[in-house]
């Protein structure tokens, strides 16, 4: 699909700044003071992650305190999000509202593993197919909803480790949720893990809106995690 392709290739962009020191791109990228994740077992650094990365139209994006807002009409490809630099399994809360007036618009929890290099999605909302391509291995239940489980090889793409051959784990809740919700991601890594898609070391894991095709909506969010 073009619109991922171009979408791994936005995020491949925003890689390529993480390659230098984190902290100096993290304050640079962001007007905020750093913010806090704080659980009944760690108390960790949250990402500043900012990114503001189109191909056309207008995208309109703003990092807040816990979270970030962006509204986008005539959009192309586009991802813009807020999390972690590091993932794990831990389990993320959003709330806010996501629209979509036009084009594809989606809300996922997005993140990467190296060895082996995956890039996932927990789709949350689309008002299109979103992320789902490739080969549907089964459902799984969590959180109040079914999600099909899709795995899709991208050949030759833009990564986090450069142009290179890789899969996509992709869930997709079917009771969507743009307004708010609570991802527990653990039960995303075991029913992939469960289908012979395994993760390797984890990479950055954000909340992230993406659109494209002319995309047309909002997406405002706070994030939380425990
Ligand atoms: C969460 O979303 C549901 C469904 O849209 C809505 O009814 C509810 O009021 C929302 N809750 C909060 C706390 O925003």
């Amino acid at each position: 699909m073009v619109a991922i392709a171009n979408l791994a290739l936005a995020l491949s962009a925003f890689v390529k700044t993480l390659a230098t020191p984190v902290f100096e791109v993290s304050e640079a990228a962001s007007n905020d003071l750093p913010d806090f994740e704080v659980g009944a077992a760690n108390l960790a650094r949250r990402q500043d992650y900012t990114q503001n990365y189109r191909t056309g139209g207008n995208v309109n994006f703003q990092s807040t305190t816990n979270g970030y807002s962006v509204t986008f009409s005539g959009a192309q490809d586009f991802v813009v999000g807020r999390g972690w630099r590091t993932g794990s399994s831990r389990t993320i809360s959003y709330s806010g509202t996501t629209t979509a007036s036009s084009g594809t618009v989606l809300l996922s929890i997005y993140g990467w593993s190296t060895n082996p290099l995956v890039e996932y999605y927990i789709q949350e909302y689309s008002n299109n197919n979103g992320a789902a391509q490739g080969s549907k291995l089964g459902s799984f239940e969590s959180d109040g909803s079914t999600y099909d489980i899709w795995k899709h090889q991208q050949v030759n793409q833009p990564s986090i480790r450069g142009t290179t051959t890789f899969w996509q784990y992709i869930s997709v809740r079917r009771d969507m949720r743009p307004n708010n919700g609570t991802i527990t991601t653990a039960n995303h890594f075991k029913a992939w893990a469960d289908k012979g898609m395994k993760l390797g070391a984890m990479n950055y894991q954000v909340l992230a809106t993406e659109g494209w095709g002319n995309a047309g909506g909002s997406s405002k969010n706070t994030i939380s995690a425990s």
